[in-house]
């Protein structure tokens, strides 16, 4: 069971950071799960939101702006005494740092509101650039993202993002042969564990932060990993449930 570190440990530090990547790795993550997008011009960062005023001190949308623009900005994370700042940083850095040591990454594509035209075709072209393709998980709540970067890598792992509505038909995950699964982790009712088991996937629910819903989460068939901001947490279940 894999300790998956959502947007670095991002409990503590500003989210989809160095900094937040390295605590994580410091707190016994197995992965780090993080955001990427295309700017104006192309270049691959890692970022959150559509727009800029929760996350950094500026307005404005993140596609209309250059990787140069952006370079000058530090992602801030509120705590409740103080803020904390780290630089903001684009995909090739973090694949630099990332590249000798042991660390998974899940990277999900965050093109929900607006396309982002090529990016499945960048993001593959950049993990085999630093031969990272048994190290990334590629994840997006777009069937048709999921679905292209399939087909554009099929050796390389993908996950579907999904909040698990009642309608919703999975049987392309099974055809596509899609290895993983990410569901909101409160819709892991057992009715849609009894779905997800049917199908075979591995499943790695987010954003999983209170240790009670962690223990429960233990129990669900084909668990690869829990998606957490706080990875520390989660280490501590695990030693305690190796103790029973
Ligand atoms: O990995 C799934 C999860 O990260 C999706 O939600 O909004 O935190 O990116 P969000
Ligand atoms: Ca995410």
């Amino acid at each position: 069971m894999k300790i998956i570190a959502h947007r670095g440990f991002s409990g503590k530090y500003p989210e989809n950071t160095l900094l937040a990547f390295k605590k994580a790795v410091e707190a016994s993550s197995d992965a780090i799960e993080l955001d990427v997008q295309l700017t104006k011009d192309g270049t691959l960062v890692l970022f959150h939101d559509d727009t800029f005023n929760r996350l950094i001190q500026t307005d404005g949308f993140l596609l209309d702006h250059t990787w140069t623009d952006l370079e000058q900005y530090q992602i801030r994370k509120r705590l409740f005494n103080r803020t904390v700042y780290a630089p903001i940083l684009s995909l090739e850095s973090y694949f630099n740092w990332a590249q000798d040591r042991d660390i998974m990454t899940v990277i999900e594509l965050k093109n929900n509101l607006r396309p982002h035209e090529g990016m499945e075709e960048k993001l593959v072209s950049l993990t085999k650039k630093f031969k990272l393709e048994h190290r990334v998980i590629f994840s997006s709540f777009q069937k048709d993202s999921v679905l292209k970067l399939k087909a554009l890598a099929p050796l390389i792992s993908c996950a579907y993002i999904t909040k698990l509505r009642k309608e919703e038909d999975l049987s392309w995950i099974e055809s596509a042969q899609i290895e993983f699964i990410h569901p909101k982790f409160t819709s892991l009712w057992p009715w849609n564990i009894a779905k997800l088991k049917k199908l075979g996937v591995r499943i790695s629910p987010w954003t999983v932060n209170h240790p009670l819903f962690m223990w429960y989460l233990l129990h669900i068939p084909n668990l690869y990993g829990i998606i957490t901001d706080r990875p520390d947490r989660l280490k501590k279940v695990l030693q305690r449930k190796r103790k029973t």
